[in-house]
């Protein structure tokens, strides 16, 4: 243990800056951020790479720096609701009920922006802002330290999955960025539920670590927003639909059906494929370990079927050593898509680029 944190030290110093979160290096981080540096720190969902959203120069360097389109509007992070009134007009009653019962959490507003007050590159052109307050303690102290609001999208490389350590942010952007504040493993392990309020109904835009359920437990009308529709100029939209998220390097399938189908089309289809000399990666979880004890691949036990929160949690892990794997074939397990499971499925059919497969 000891040896790997000396490791993910030296291969942080080695270019992406490694900050530790004492109050001297967040007052460090809040002095980068203040001039105009981009900063990633972590979050109960996953790192964000952090910009003063009110300087265009400062949000350039995080498009620049993740290879992003910049007509992809970034969510602002604020550590107190005392800061919104700066940045977004005044929120309807619903969103003001959602904000008071999930923040801090992982949960974005997309309310109506307050004009002249942020970087035209934050909102992409749109008369909306998408705003959350992180309830991480070291997320928190940063804003804070900055002064100001911070933009941040997740701290990947465009088309990576978004990192859940300071290692993935290293590995992904060092020589990029100023500095990373070392805050261990993220919490939720994948990105926050965006939602929209429209006449009362709030829509989300991107399923996350919020559920449906969750949201209707507060409003009783919550609609989920197919990506389709989201990514026209119809109704809502999250931008961020439209662009090709992470797809690993190798092929992805993910398959659905009762267990035993699932299990017996992927051993044959994983058998033919590595008999053809393709490296062969899976990705099930606990309750079916045993199956797959003597799979010919790369094997990764994401978290278990009863426990939700432990598949978010590892997600972007597993699907990271694929890559560095260099998995050629892969077949992911579904997960059923109720509460959580449904962002875990939003991110494996993301991941999967329309390669689903139904058995039985
Ligand atoms: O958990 C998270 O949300 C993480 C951490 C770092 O806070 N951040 C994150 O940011 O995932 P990003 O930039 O990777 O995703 C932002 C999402 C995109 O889907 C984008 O299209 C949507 O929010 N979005 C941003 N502004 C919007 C707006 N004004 N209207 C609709 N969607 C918006
Ligand atoms: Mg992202």
């Amino acid at each position: 243990m000891a040896n790997e944190t000396r490791n993910t030290n030296m291969q942080l110093d080695n270019g992406a800056g490694l900050i530790p979160p004492t109050e001297e290096g967040l007052r460090e981080a809040g002095r980068l951020l203040r001039e105009g540096e981009v900063v990633a720190f972590p979050t109960e969902t996953v790192y964000g790479l952090g910009a003063d959203a009110r300087s265009s120069s400062a949000v350039e360097k995080v498009y620049a720096a993740k290879g992003r389109p910049s007509d992809n509007p970034l969510i602002v992070h604020i550590a107190e609701l005392d800061q919104l009134a700066a940045i977004a007009e005044p929120p309807d009653d619903v969103s003001a009920r959602l904000m008071a019962h999930f923040w801090p959490g992982p949960l974005t507003v997309v309310l109506p922006a307050k004009s002249g007050a942020l970087s035209p590159l934050v909102t992409a052109g749109l008369a909306t802002v998408a705003v959350r307050m992180p309830d991480h303690p070291l997320a928190r102290r940063l804003i804070a330290a900055a002064g100001c609001p911070l933009a941040a999208p997740s701290a990947n490389r465009s088309g990576r999955p978004s990192p859940t350590r300071a290692e993935h942010v290293a590995h992904d952007l060092a020589g990029r960025i100023a500095g990373v504040v070392n805050g261990g493993p993220t919490g939720v392990g994948l990105e926050s539920t965006v939602v929209e309020v429209n006449d009362g109904c709030v829509y989300v835009l991107r399923p996350g670590g919020i559920s449906a359920e969750q949201l209707r437990e507060v409003h009783p009308r919550v609609e989920t927003v197919a990506p389709e529709t989201a990514e026209h100029a119809a109704a809502p939209r999250s931008p961020g639909m439209k662009y090709a998220h992470y797809a690993p390097q190798g092929e992805l399938t993910l398959v659905a059906g009762p267990p035993k189908q699932t299990a017996a089309y992927i051993w044959k289809a994983a058998a033919e494929a590595a008999a053809q000399g393709k490296r062969v990666g899976l990705l099930t979880y606990a309750e079916h370990a045993d199956v797959y004890a003597s799979f010919p691949g790369l094997v990764q036990v994401c978290g278990s079927l009863a426990d939700p929160a432990s598949t978010a949690r590892g997600l972007y892990e597993s699907l990271r050593a694929f890559d560095e794997q260099a998995a050629e074939q892969i077949y992911a397990e579904a997960y059923p898509e109720h509460g959580l499971g449904a962002a875990i499925m939003n991110r494996l059919r993301k991941a999967a680029a329309g390669r689903v497969l139904t058995i039985g």
